[in-house]
């Protein structure tokens, strides 16, 4: 059997990585075989591309660039990483997904949504998450969390009025996505969150 498909979006700093182990350490203790892995990133040829996307020093990336750079890792990880798990019929557990270019590319930068939706194309048509899961916290209070921008990371570096517009632009995309994308409020602890995200995927059936 397929498995399942589950991304999580969110601000920097919503906790995701802190919820997605919590989700696997759930998974695990059911005998759920699963992986989890991360956009951009996830296999050898990804991380690199990765590496060059966030590099500080790559000041001059224009934002078309940075759209297909993202484009580019997410092709390569769903043949490299996702598909095989799936096909395995394992639950593929993924940090940031397509609503991330939307939200970071589109309503961050202001590229249009029928580009990005067009360079995204083969993951639209193929493989859409069961369901996204969205972290709802501002991005001002998920910068508290984590003290700040890193000043190496340029999508980090790329400011406040940025991050605003990211996290309103979430807000547009839950609107828009209502069956594929669901928000989870995140102001409780992170254990109260994580009771949260388990009991909405027990009611969409997406983990026993
Ligand atoms: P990461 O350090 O993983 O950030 P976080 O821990 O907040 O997830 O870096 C990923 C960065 O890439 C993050 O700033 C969001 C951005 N991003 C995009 O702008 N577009 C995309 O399509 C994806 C997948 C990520």
């Amino acid at each position: 059997m397929k498995g399942r498909f589950i991304a999580f979006e969110g601000c920097e700093g919503a906790g995701k990585s802190t919820q997605m182990r919590l989700l696997s350490e759930y998974l695990t203790s059911r005998g759920i075989p699963h992986i989890l892995t991360r956009e951009p990133g996830g296999g050898q040829i990804s991380e690199a591309i990765r590496k060059i996307i966030l590099d500080g020093k790559n000041s001059e990336m224009t934002d078309e660039c940075e759209a297909l750079l993202y484009a580019a890792a997410r092709v390569q990880h769903l043949a490299d990483t996702v598909a095989p798990a799936l096909a395995r019929g394992e639950t593929v557990l993924c940090d940031r997904y397509i609503f991330s270019s939307f939200a970071y590319q589109g309503y961050g930068r202001g590229l249009s949504l029928a580009f990005l939706k067009e360079i995204n194309a083969f993951a639209i048509e193929k493989y859409m998450p069961d369901l996204t899961v969205f972290l709802d916290i501002p991005s001002s209070r998920a910068f508290e969390r984590k003290h700040g921008a890193d000043p190496d990371d340029r999508m980090e570096q790329a400011g406040e009025a940025f991050h605003k517009r990211v996290y309103q632009g979430y807000k547009s995309l839950l609107k828009e996505y209502p069956e594929e994308m669901t928000a989870v409020d995140c102001s409780g602890t992170k254990y109260e969150t994580s009771a949260r995200i388990a009991e909405l995927l027990r009611s969409r059936g997406l983990i026993g």
